[in-house]
């Protein structure tokens, strides 16, 4: 994986992300590795953040690379009209390897055609996620002791929600049954829908939570994107559509885990934080883990 993009998590194989998941094992036990003295990652974040351009440069730091950047485009040249394609190659010159995050679907795969240095893609609008994506399969492995299998219930915006994009791409892998929940107006894309089919893998699609939830081990809950919509009274329709109670879990099987990918807003009641199907905020634990053993893959330290 040394010197390789990650922009989509299709880019990598199955080999690839249990090498990576094993890694990550690895910087559990023992996360303070000093492997990348003298690396300088840039950290170029056009999109708010706080798991995900946190956990990566804590990650840098624990591993004794230092790390430069922005967490608001406003502050960068990009405000006095620069493009992308030259901010990316300006930041090569300074940097072994970039983080990006931007609002455009497929601005990562831009980057990566004219970046000199590795691109990591940390959200690109609406499309894919795919570091959330190995912190995701990561904890699922850790909670389930296994990765194969598994039936998943996918929850709320699963047409703007990237993390579920990539998510499901990658349990295509691992002959997942997939059972997506969402208002009519954000049913996952029929283009990640056909990912499910060429794998010839099952999924059912419902409107309510409790008509899977019996049937689940990992209940992915996600947030309803104000953001992504062009519309503020779409979003304000679908804004409530689901709010995880403790009563919800009632018929839930006994290994359930509930994973969110962060940010919340209302979609999980926080008197199930203390449950303990709740693994969320472990899950943005585990997203140190998982980025260091992504840099230093990447940078070719391990
Ligand atoms: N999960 C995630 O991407 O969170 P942030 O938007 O806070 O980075």
């Amino acid at each position: 994986m040394k010197n390789k993009h990650l922009i989509s998590i299709t880019d990598f194989s199955k080999e690839e992300y249990l090498k990576i998941l094993d890694a990550a094992e690895d910087f559990e036990k023992q996360p303070v590795q000093n492997i990348a003295t003298g690396k300088i990652v840039a950290t170029l974040f056009f999109e708010p953040s706080t798991r995900t351009r946190l956990s990566f440069e804590s990650a840098a730091n624990r591993m004794g690379a230092k790390v430069i950047g922005f967490s608001d485009a406003s502050s960068s040249s990009t405000a006095k009209g620069e493009s992308l394609s030259d901010t990316i190659k300006t930041v090569c010159c300074y940097a072994d390897l970039i983080v990006m995050r931007h609002p455009l679907e497929g601005s990562a795969r831009w980057a990566s055609e004219v970046a000199s240095v590795p691109v990591i893609n940390a959200g690109d609008g609406a499309n894919q996620h795919p570091t959330q994506c190995l912190l995701d399969l990561y904890s699922i492995r850790k909670t389930q002791k296994t990765l194969d299998s598994l039936n998943i219930a996918l929850v709320g915006d699963l047409k703007y929600g990237r993390t579920v994009h990539s998510l499901v791409e990658a349990m295509c892998n691992f002959n997942t049954t997939f059972h997506l929940i969402s208002p009519e107006s954000l049913k996952l894309p029929s283009s990640v829908k056909m990912h499910i089919k060429e794998s010839g893998l099952k999924y059912h699609q419902y409107t309510e939570i409790q008509e899977a939830i019996d049937k689940v081990d990992v209940l992915y809950m996600t947030r309803v994107q104000r953001e992504r919509f062009l519309d503020i009274q779409d979003y304000e329709k679908v804004k409530n559509a689901y709010i995880l109670e403790q009563s919800t879990l009632k018929n839930s099987k006994s290994n359930l885990k509930i994973l969110h990918p962060l940010p919340r807003v209302n979609e999980i009641h926080t008197n199930i934080d203390d449950t303990q199907q709740a693994y969320y905020f472990q899950q943005a634990q585990n997203g140190v883990y998982v980025r260091q053993a992504l840099i230093a893959s990447i940078l070719g330290l391990k």
